[in-house]
């Protein structure tokens, strides 16, 4: 994989056209907050998921004709507040509070909770009869996530006390290929993507990807982008860890069902016993890790848990919603202005 550069996508609305704008600027010029936003949906908002995409983007990637100086302008950072307000609202409204006897033995309350996934059984269907056009748009809406795995976790490392820094420190290091490139994870699914006749660039599909999706990459980053929410950082990951295995098992063999050989399924393969491991290390030395030391986060660890199922569920009953009225779960790339 090259270096990571964006192309800046069409804005889908006032918020994101408003940011554009002002990033094809001078940094921290000519951006004003845009005041309390009113959205019906925050979730499945295209303008206000996009625009926020593109505000924590920043920290991840080069946008083209972007000045670099902009990640850190105090307007951008303010305009994101506005965004990750409706957001997060609409997050904690789907996400119950953690009854009081959960809190203590952390590692069993997120088993409890990765055990009751309120999702629509998507891997099953894709092992049993995804077709291959439904296969692809599964991983071009993934590719958003996948093509920078671990990396929105990634931002708690320094903030974290010793144990549950080191057992973050043993995951992120498989996920980072274990001093190998070739086996880092997003390089993997860059290999699968390429193997589909997909691009596997950072970024190729943004223009596709519908406000649910860009959602459940703004959940991660702006979990791990917040000091405050390192519980729920960490909670987020281990329910991701804790809920892969089993999925993982099932995508690879849509894809050896649909044809296709190694190349396609490595990224799936090795999540199978990768996450098996990873998901005891999250739950019990990470996160129960934590609870021991700051117990006062223990409700976040189990929010993000909760809440990455949450939009996790809302991700994959787009994907079947759309795919029962035999529609693509993408969007239509937008017209070239002539
Ligand atoms: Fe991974
Ligand atoms: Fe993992």
């Amino acid at each position: 994989m090259a270096r990571r550069l964006i192309e800046p996508p069409p804005p889908r609305g006032p918020l994101s056209e408003r940011l554009f704008e002002a990033l094809e600027g001078p940094p921290d010029e000519g951006l004003e907050a845009p005041g309390p936003i009113e959205s019906v949906d925050p979730i499945a908002d295209e303008d206000l998921q996009l625009a926020l995409y593109l505000a924590y983007e920043i920290h991840y990637t080069g946008i083209r004709g972007v000045d670099e100086r902009w990640e850190w302008a105090p307007s951008l950072l303010a305009f994101r507040a506005e965004l990750e307000r409706p957001f997060e609202a609409a997050v904690a409204e789907l996400v119950e509070p953690a009854p009081a006897d959960e809190l203590a033995p952390v590692g069993a309350a997120l088993q409890a909770i990765a055990a009751e996934d309120p999702g629509p059984p998507l891997s099953r269907y894709m092992e049993t009869q995804g077709t291959l056009e439904q296969m692809l748009e599964h991983v071009v809406h993934r590719s958003a996530y996948q093509l920078k795995e671990a990396d929105p976790h990634s931002w708690a490392i320094p903030r974290l006390p010793p144990r549950a820094k080191a057992a973050l420190l043993e995951v992120q290091n498989d996920e980072y290929g274990n001093g190998s490139a070739e086996r880092m994870h997003s390089v993997l699914f860059a290999g699968t993507m390429e193997a589909l006749g997909l691009d596997g660039t950072y970024g190729a599909y943004l223009e596709r990807l519908p406000a649910v999706t860009l959602a459940t990459v703004n959940l991660m980053s702006g979990f791990g982008l917040h000091r405050r929410r390192r519980g729920a950082t960490v909670g987020h990951l281990a329910a991701f860890e804790m809920t892969s295995s089993i999925p993982n098992r099932r995508y690879g063999n849509a894809l050896r069902r649909l044809g296709f050989g190694r190349e396609a399924t490595h990224f799936y393969d090795e999540h199978v016993e990768a996450d098996a491991v990873h998901e005891n290390i999250a739950a019990w030395d990470l996160a129960g890790g934590l609870a021991a030391d700051e117990p006062e986060v223990v409700a976040d660890i189990l929010f993000g848990a909760r809440a990455l199922l949450q939009i996790e569920a809302r991700w994959a009953s787009h994907l079947m919603a759309s795919w029962e009225r035999g529609e693509s779960s993408l969007r239509e790339p937008a017209a070239v202005p002539a």
